[in-house]
Parts: structure tokens; sequence; C-alpha cells
């Protein structure tokens, strides 16, 4: 399940992209959160999402398949509307859907550069995780937010958000989306 290294220093570690296999599989429930492992992944993505303007990220795309993500929604470069927040780690999150309203927005994913679509996504939702530590947490999140976590809940089920997509014309190039904002 892990990928057996044991240094505790960040490394870069490569995104999975689009056709990597890791990205089509349901991903493994966490158990042990004793494990240094554990952490040393935490640790990567939080560095990685800092580097990548990413506003959440999910264990599968850096190749590790566990019930693992962080939403960190802030405003940067590439999602310049983005609500500011505490970035939060989610370990085996569950959702229970509190606002059955449907909007579309945009979306774009680490895993598929170059590439903008508007999706989908449920108003506002319920989760319930364990953090780092292994915690029960619940959080309820709207709007933005919302989407970012439904995004990543994606991940973890094997699917992307071009799976949501439900007209072609709704995908577009991501220099295209930036003349549009
Ligand atoms: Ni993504």
């Amino acid at each position: 399940m892990f990928s057996g290294r044991k240094q505790k220093q960040p490394v870069v570690r490569e995104i999975a992209k689009l056709g990597n296999p890791v990205l089509r599989k349901i991903a493994e429930p966490v158990t042990d959160f004793d494990s240094a492992e554990l952490q040393t992944i935490i640790q990567d993505m939080r560095s990685m999402l800092e580097k990548s303007n990413g506003v959440g990220i999910a264990a599968p795309q850096i190749s590790e398949s566990i019930r693992l993500m962080i939403i960190a929604s802030r405003p940067n470069d590439r999602y310049p509307d983005a609500p500011k927040m505490k970035p939060v780690v989610m370990i085996n999150p569950v959702f229970s859907v509190l606002d059955s309203t449907v909007i579309k927005g945009w979306e774009g994913c680490l895993s598929i550069p170059g590439i903008r679509a508007q999706v989908p996504r449920y108003q506002a939702v319920q989760v319930n995780f364990q953090n780092p530590a292994g915690e029960k947490q619940a959080m309820d999140l709207q709007g933005f937010v919302a989407r970012i976590f439904q995004h990543e809940y994606d991940h973890l089920e094997g699917r992307v958000y071009l799976d949501h997509v439900v007209d072609n014309k709704d995908i577009i190039a991501e220099s295209e989306y930036f003349k549009l904002k």
C-alpha cells in the first residue's frame, strides 16, 4: 500500500496523470495512524499543494491508493476567486448531501493539465472524516469548498471530474479559461 520509503525529508513526487491506472482504482481505507509513512505522505502532499497552486489533492494523485485528501482553498494563480481557508487533512472521509441543489462550476485537476471544465456539484455537504491523529471530525462545507471536496472524493473512488461533464462544450483549454477571468 505504501511506497516503503523510510527517510523523512519531503521528496519531489510525480503527479499521476490521466491514463495512469492508479487514478481509476478505488483507494483503500487508512487503518494505521501511527505509521511514519502516513505522516510522510501527508507532508509530501502539503508541499506539493503549495508548489503547484492547487486547492486540493488526493493521495492517489501521488500514486498512494489510500483514502486521504487535503482541501486547501486559497486564492492563487490557478484559482484567483477561491476563498481562503486553513488546509484540512481528511482521512477516510464520508459525506452526506446538505443541499442537493446542483450547480455547475469550473474545475481543473493537477492530474489533467491544461484543461478546465464546468462540472455539476452539490451546493453543500457534511463530511465525517479522521484527522492525521485518527480522531473523528465533522465539517459542513458549501460552495467552492464543497466542490473541492467532491472533486477530491472522486479521486478516492477512481473517478475524475471529466466523468461528470454533461456536455463536451463545457470542456475548454486552460489558456482559454484564463481569458474568461
Ligand atoms: Ni483532481
